[in-house]
């Protein structure tokens, strides 16, 4: 029988701090920002988003999409130390396996350490066809091993997509530690930018409404080989700016958002 992971703590705090999360949230928005990206009011249709990995950022960007009222399944490799996170979130939250999240969400967000992908790949990638899949995984050499020093020495946007070719891949929420998106969500005044990079247009604009509806400004930089410019170590990683602060930091014109 297993006994408790590391990982059941840290679920508990995330569920703690979801309910919390959310009524601060809804509590501190200007009625001008509730009409641009509103707690419980999807920016479109709902999407049905799949989590794999729902730990620090998977659980926190989920939680949030769940609050914008978009149905969320998060998975683990073992569901039933979700219990507590999706039951703090509500009936659009549920618990799965990697393989449920995949089979149930027209958009997948993948949140897990870089070494994991061609595992991930190997169980899951042929599942993924036309899915959208929002990568917010960084390569770190010291955690990740060879298989960061390949993703970066390829750019991080082409691995990914080289481990999941039939998805359509767009990169986001890697630049920033997860305490900054909790806590900057929806914050008041031009919201947190989200720098983010895709070769599929409708799948940039589904992950542009994603971010939108997480509580930040989408900052679309480019095709997926320029994931490279917000990566971990380059200039656009690190960065709590907002969305025009971000593109002049990029050299982005105006017109790319
Ligand atoms: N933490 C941050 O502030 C932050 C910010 C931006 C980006 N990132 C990046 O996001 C990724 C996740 O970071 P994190 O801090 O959220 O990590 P974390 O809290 O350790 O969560 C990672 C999750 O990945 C899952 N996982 C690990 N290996 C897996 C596998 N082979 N198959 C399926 N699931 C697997 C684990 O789920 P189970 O064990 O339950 O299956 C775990 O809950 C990393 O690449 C990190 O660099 C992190």
């Amino acid at each position: 029988m297993r006994t408790t992971r590391p990982g059941t703590t840290r679920r508990a705090a995330l569920m703690m701090g979801s309910g919390a999360m959310a009524a601060s949230v809804a509590a501190m928005l200007p009625s001008s920002s509730r009409a641009q990206s509103s707690p419980g009011v999807p920016s479109a249709a709902p999407s049905r988003i799949g989590i794999i990995g729902s730990g620090n950022i998977g659980g926190a960007i989920g939680s949030l999409w769940v609050q914008a009222g978009h149905p969320v399944l998060f998975s683990s490799r073992h569901p039933e130390e979700l219990k507590g996170l999706v039951d703090g979130l509500g009936s659009l939250a549920r618990a799965g396996t990697p393989q449920e999240a995949v089979a149930f969400g027209d958009v997948v967000f993948v949140a897990v350490p870089y070494g994991a992908m061609p595992g991930i790949s190997r169980e899951f990638g042929s599942a993924f066809g036309g899915k959208v899949l929002l990568d917010a995984c960084n390569a770190v050499a010291g955690r990740d091993g060879e298989v960061a020093n390949a993703a970066n020495a390829k750019g991080i946007g082409l691995a990914t997509a080289g481990y999941f070719p039939s998805a359509r891949v767009v990169r986001a929420f890697n630049t920033l530690g997860v305490n900054v998106f909790k806590a900057q969500a929806h914050r008041p005044g031009a919201p947190l930018a989200v720098p983010i990079a895709g070769d599929d247009p409708n799948a940039i604009t589904v992950a542009s409404g994603l971010v939108r509806d997480a509580g930040f400004e989408p900052v679309p930089v480019g095709p997926l080989a320029r994931a490279t410019e917000f990566a971990m170590g380059s200039r656009g990683f690190g960065q709590a700016l907002d969305a025009q602060q971000l593109r002049q930091l990029l050299s982005l014109s105006a017109s790319r958002s």
